[in-house]
């Protein structure tokens, strides 16, 4: 399946939907869809890099979920405290960077402040850099890096612009997977994934299984990438 060159995506993004109607399938309540997509994330991002991908990037909170009521981001605050506490140091193991984006002022002090030091904890780990959005809006980092770039007070190019992103040290997407049955890109992003190949899926993440990332890397072999060339 890689033998075309370049048929390896180096980075996939993946938008993890579906946790909320996973949990309500099972009469469980919505939080325990989260916990299962937080086991799901930790263990699709081990395969991902056994694969040969180097970046894996995972939407796990918009700017626009912040707007959910108080319980269900209670039960996400929780389970990030958690999750960054006990991951950080497999992660750091496994020789996997871990990288947030997003603006983590949004978030609580003290989960802002454990997922900060998850990050530092991971620096310069080789084997792939592990993305998370949290808090992330693709309009939100635009005008953060339109602000940036005024405030340098210079004009810039697009490739000066995209190092002002969030993102700015990471490649583009080459291959978006959005799980949990939408055709949509929920503010994912924007600007990076001009030119990712899409490929929508109505599994609901926690049961997206390492088997269907294979699919999914197997569809994107078969796609061809033009560029909008000929
Ligand atoms: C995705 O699952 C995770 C977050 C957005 C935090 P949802 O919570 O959106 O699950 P559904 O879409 O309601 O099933
Ligand atoms: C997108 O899922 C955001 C994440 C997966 C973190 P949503 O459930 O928030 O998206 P919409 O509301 O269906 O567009
Ligand atoms: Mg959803």
């Amino acid at each position: 399946m890689a033998s075309k060159p370049g048929a390896m995506p180096q980075h996939v993004a993946v938008i993890m939907d579906g946790n909320g109607r996973w949990a309500k399938k099972r009469l469980l309540p919505r939080s325990a869809g989260h916990r299962a997509g937080m086991d799901r994330m930790v263990a699709l991002s081990g395969h991902a890099f056994d694969r040969g991908v180097k970046y894996l990037t995972m939407y796990a909170l918009s700017t626009e979920n912040l707007s959910r009521p108080e319980e269900e981001l209670k039960g996400l605050f929780r389970l990030f405290r958690e999750y960054f506490s006990a991951h950080a140091e497999t992660l750091k193991k496994k020789d996997v960077t871990l990288n947030v984006i997003g603006d983590l002022s949004l978030l609580p002090a003290d989960v802002a402040e454990i997922i900060r030091s998850g990050v530092k904890r991971t620096e310069g780990g080789t084997r792939g850099t592990l993305t998370l959005a949290i808090a992330y809006g693709g309009r939100q980092e635009i005008v953060a890096a339109a602000n940036e770039a005024i405030r340098q007070g210079k004009e810039v190019t697009g490739e000066e612009f995209e190092k002002l992103l969030w993102t700015g040290e990471l490649p583009p997407p080459d291959l978006l997977i959005r799980t949990g049955k939408e055709v949509r890109i929920s503010n994912f992003l924007l600007w990076q994934a001009a030119y990712a190949e899409l490929y929508f899926t109505n599994t609901l993440f926690p049961d997206f299984s390492d088997g269907e990332f294979d699919e999914a890397l197997a569809a994107f072999a078969a796609r061809d990438r033009r560029f909008g060339k000929l």
